[in-house]
């Protein structure tokens, strides 16, 4: 990456009920698709290149209803003309000819804008109550990553051929293959985590690498790691084919730091208590049960689990200039995009992009000519 390249924005799609944050506080944000389908038309117009779809078959932290991934996010598709619009999709739950069947279709409906997140899983009883195997966290990663690579395969080769521990594909032919984007291999392929295989996974096969909420040394020091599984995978470093990165973050801004700080913590203050517990419970199926505890949630305090992607840790909280500042700090430690939530999404989707996102731009610009090319060192 180099800094002349503008960093990238994308939000979550609330396909979910109940918002972003676990908090009893008013949320002026609907998860129907009325209100969704304004939301990501709005969206665009305000600079976001990206929309990221949830996948929840069942409740939790709230989450009581849910919208299906992969045809929300198609109906946002067809309602957008620029928009790129990521589905959140399970291996364990999908085979992959079939989603990459999928994609092909959803991206020739909607010239070359379709993506996936490919998500490992924490919620065993997704998986329990659908009758399908809850794996153990690492095995988990191992399909994740036949997954990809089999996605690839389909999307790329006209005799695609796998033969994996969980997949097999023999002399297949997807016929049409995805739309043929300049810049783009095949539909862009996410995947997140935190722990050391969730890295691993994002290192050797993703497209982008998608980090929780992270304080700016939490993200550097992912990014070193992923860059380092890239390399040992003989990725290129920069350039096409390298690794990117996306960061989560719960975005406050407010005219003033203090009316931003409030709005925090009465969030915080009116946290749905027995929901964030609930949440706290359920994802000990993911970085605490990791061999190193290393995985997502593992340090995460009550607090951070309000946000359930530990959004708030990357503190883009406080004036445009502030959210600003946090923004290019986070592009020069190699985010190429950041990915936000907000409380009321409508309106604030039009706040960040009348007065957010013009400050970020100056203060590019102002970097790439300080410096031109992104130093790789920890804690730069
Ligand atoms: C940006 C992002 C989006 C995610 N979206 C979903 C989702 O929609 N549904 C889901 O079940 N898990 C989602 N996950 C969680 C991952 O599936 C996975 O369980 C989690 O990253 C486990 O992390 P670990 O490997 O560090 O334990 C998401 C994770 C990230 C970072």
């Amino acid at each position: 990456m180099s800094f002349t390249e503008p960093l990238t924005f994308a939000y979550w799609v609330p396909n979910v009920s109940g918002g972003l944050v676990t908090s009893t506080i008013e949320q002026r944000t609907d998860w129907g698709y009325e209100y969704n389908r304004t939301l990501a038309q709005t969206a665009e117009r305000n600079g976001f290149d990206y929309a990221l779809s949830q996948v929840r078959y069942m409740a939790s932290y709230g989450a009581d209803h849910q919208h299906e991934s992969t045809s929300f996010s198609l109906a946002l598709l067809l309602a957008t003309e620029r928009l790129k619009v990521i589905a959140a999709v399970h291996p364990g739950l999908w085979h992959p000819g079939v989603l990459a069947k999928w994609v092909a279709t959803a991206d020739h409906l909607s010239g070359g804008r379709a993506a996936v997140n490919v998500v490992s899983g924490w919620f065993k009883d997704e998986f329990t109550s659908l009758g399908e195997p809850w794996l153990e966290h690492d095995e988990r990663y191992r399909r994740s990553e036949e997954f990809i690579r089999a996605l690839r395969e389909i999307w790329t080769s006209d005799h695609a051929e796998l033969r994996g521990d969980f997949y097999r594909i023999h002399d297949f032919d997807l016929k049409p293959k995805p739309v043929a984007v300049p810049g783009r291999a095949h539909p862009e392929i996410f995947q997140g985590g935190n722990s050391t295989a969730a890295r691993r996974n994002g290192g050797r096969v993703a497209d982008w690498y998608f980090s929780n909420g992270k304080d700016y040394e939490g993200f550097t020091e992912q990014v070193l790691e992923v860059r380092e599984h890239a390399r040992e995978a003989g990725r290129p470093q920069t350039g096409p084919g390298a690794v990117r990165f996306g960061l989560n973050g719960f975005l406050i801004a407010r005219d003033s730091e203090r009316e931003a700080r409030e709005q925090l913590r009465e969030i915080v203050a009116k946290a749905n208590v027995e929901a964030v517990e609930g949440f706290r419970s359920a994802v000990q199926q993911a970085g605490a049960s990791t061999g190193d505890g290393r995985g997502m949630w593992a340090d995460s305090t009550f607090e951070d689990l309000v946000q359930y992607n530990d959004g708030f840790r990357t503190q883009l909280i406080g004036t445009p200039e502030q959210i600003a500042d946090r923004a290019i700090e986070y592009k020069r430690r190699g985010a190429n995009l950041l990915l936000l939530g907000f409380l009321h999404f409508q309106e604030e989707i039009e706040y960040f992009g009348r007065h957010v996102l013009p400050i970020v731009r100056e203060k590019e610009a102002e970097l790439a000519e300080r410096e031109p090319e992104p130093q790789l060192v920890a804690g730069s």
